[in-house]
């Protein structure tokens, strides 16, 4: 039987107002490249996406969802038959505590807007792994990346981690290529040099499945 694969991708959208939302510049690139890759080698693939304007991945489940909320019903209710997840979405941590109704208004003045903590996703998704099931994530860090990537891996209970530096020109979001350290729980480190996001999904799938 194939194994099943969970990945998230994208950004989130948190609605503020009838037109306007939170977000961030995540392409979907890079959680794209490893669904492909997964899929090449040979899982049952599901992507879970937040709004892109990339072409579907053709041979894989493809889950659309907006905000952290729905990305967090979509991969949590999938997450119990899932023998991998690797959460490469970059999902807001805040959101506007209210939605106004219809479009505000200019007013003279500032205005101050209240955000609350959304979920930590993979944090609930570690506090619920199943045995033998392999836990992944990304963390995006503009400073002191190793500390705070290993950080997240023991804070969230992963077997992986991708520190990504996305000050680094070339890497992070937006961008056709990345470089990361894969830190395992077993205290693993390897370096994955700069390289297309298509080569580091794939050097990704082969640590994981090896
Ligand atoms: O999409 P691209 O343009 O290709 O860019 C790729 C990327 C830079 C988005 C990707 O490589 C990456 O680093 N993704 C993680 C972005 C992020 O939100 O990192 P973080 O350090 O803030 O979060 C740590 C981990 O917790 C991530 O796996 C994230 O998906 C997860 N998380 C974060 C917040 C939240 N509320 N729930 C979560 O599950």
């Amino acid at each position: 039987m194939k194994k099943k694969i969970l990945i998230s991708a994208g950004p989130t959208r948190e609605k503020f107002d009838a037109v306007r939302f939170w977000s961030n510049r995540s392409s979907g690139k890079m959680g794209y490249a490893l669904a492909a890759a997964a899929r090449d080698a040979g899982l049952e693939v599901t992507l879970v996406s937040g709004p892109v304007a990339l072409e579907p991945v053709s041979g894989v489940n493809m889950v659309c969802i907006e905000s952290a909320a729905e990305m967090a019903e979509a991969v949590k209710g999938r997450a119990p038959e899932m023998d991998i997840i690797i959460m490469a979405a970059a999902v807001a941590d805040y959101r506007p505590a209210e939605v106004i109704s219809g479009k505000l208004k200019k007013l003279p003045g500032e205005i101050c807007v209240k955000m609350v903590r959304t979920e930590d996703i993979l944090a609930s998704l570690g506090a619920a792994k199943p045995a033998g099931q392999i836990l992944v994530g990304f963390a995006a860090e503009t400073s002191d990346l190793l500390a705070n990537a290993a950080g997240k891996l023991a804070r969230k209970n992963l077997d992986w981690i991708a520190a990504n530096d996305v000050s680094r020109a070339g890497c992070g979001f937006a961008v056709d290529t990345n470089a990361v350290t894969l830190l395992g729980r077993g205290g693993e480190k390897i370096e994955l040099p700069l390289a297309s996001k298509s080569e580091i999904a794939a050097k990704i799938l082969q640590v994981l499945l090896s």
